[in-house]
């Protein structure tokens, strides 16, 4: 990885955005790498704006890596105003661009984040967004795994 990238993945570590569980979310997506065995789950809330229905607000919790986290923090930030259709276009590169163009074996930490976005907008093939009273929690969906994780806590907003 290079410099920039490390630090810009290093601030984000320190200080991410929008970490923690939505109580009060309209959809929520959850995805596993089966590259790695990662986990993300994100949460959306949508809002009504000038007629349309617009991402209000989107939150996560990873079990995953440290780029993983960087990327679901910036995207995060970047879905806000966006509509479900607008979100759903949105590639793992677009999505993780203000932190630059990453190697290739750091790819699919950004697909990771694009994976439970579409979960979250689409469910399994649905056409309306994943009611999150349908999901299980993220520490039942990894309950059966025995794989090491990571564990990023939720901080007070
Ligand atoms: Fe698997 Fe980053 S190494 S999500």
């Amino acid at each position: 990885m290079n410099d920039d990238l490390e630090s810009k993945i290093e601030e984000a570590i320190k200080n991410p955005r929008n970490l923690g569980e939505m109580k009060d979310a309209d959809a929520v997506g959850t995805v596993g790498s089966v590259d790695c065995g990662d986990m993300l789950r994100m949460w959306i809330k949508f809002k009504e704006e000038n007629g349309r229905q617009v991402i209000d607000r989107a939150t996560f919790q990873s079990f995953g890596c440290q780029t993983a986290i960087a990327v679901a923090s910036v995207a995060t930030q970047l879905l806000k105003g966006k509509t479900a259709d607008e979100a759903k276009k949105m590639s793992g590169e677009e999505l993780s661009a203000s932190l630059g163009p990453l190697p290739p074996v750091k790819i699919h930490c950004a697909q990771l984040v694009e994976g439970a976005l579409r979960n979250a907008l689409e469910g399994e093939g649905a056409s309306v967004p994943n009611r999150k009273e349908n999901a299980p929690t993220l520490l039942e969906q990894i309950a059966g795994s025995r794989k090491k994780m990571k564990i990023v806590l939720d901080r007070e907003p």
